[in-house]
């Protein structure tokens, strides 16, 4: 007789499924290691996008440690994100060559588009909007980088079309 495996699915506060099993190669890899606080929350976050808290408690449980260690360097971190974020992150440069050539209107004008602030995410769950420090591509400012890819010499227009292509995009797919 086959043996089915159990999947541990949690309901996380947006009501949105949560398959944990999707951790258990990551315990395994990093049960009974020192150190392991750190690549444990990235897979986390590599995984469910964010510091999910069901994954923080399920994998503080299988590996037998506190999930107050995870909370505390979850929140020391810039690089762990605790909040849910979209399916495409916009990241806008406002570092000094872009801001000189006019960034803040991009990011007013994208955001006026999605209707949300930066660091928020629209209510589909479709776009994040970031601002961030140079991107390294001075030259080409202002540039936005939207899922790693850098756009660059944009305008309002041009930063429009590219977020209403996307959009269209995720509607066609
Ligand atoms: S300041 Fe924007 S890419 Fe350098």
């Amino acid at each position: 007789m086959k043996v089915k495996r159990k999947k541990y699915v949690a309901i996380d506060k947006l009501n949105e499924k949560v398959d944990l099993s999707l951790m258990d190669k990551t315990i395994k890899k990093y049960k009974g290691e020192e150190g392991n606080i750190i690549p444990v929350l990235q897979s986390i976050q590599e995984v469910y996008g964010y510091i999910n808290k069901s994954a923080v408690e399920y994998v503080a449980k299988k590996l037998e440690l506190s999930k107050s260690y995870f909370w505390e360097v979850a929140t020391f971190y810039s690089q762990f994100k605790l909040e849910q974020r979209g399916k495409h992150i916009v990241k806008i440069c406002q570092g000094t060559a872009c801001h000189v050539q006019n960034s803040k209107s991009i990011l007013n004008s994208i955001s006026g588009n999605l209707n949300i602030q930066e660091g928020e995410t629209t209510t589909d769950k479709l776009f994040t909007i970031e601002s961030v420090a140079c991107v390294g591509c001075c030259s080409l400012a202002p540039v936005m980088v939207v899922d790693g890819e850098t756009f660059g010499k944009l305008d309002e227009k041009k930063a429009i079309k590219i977020i209403s292509n996307m959009k269209s995009n995720d509607k066609i797919n």
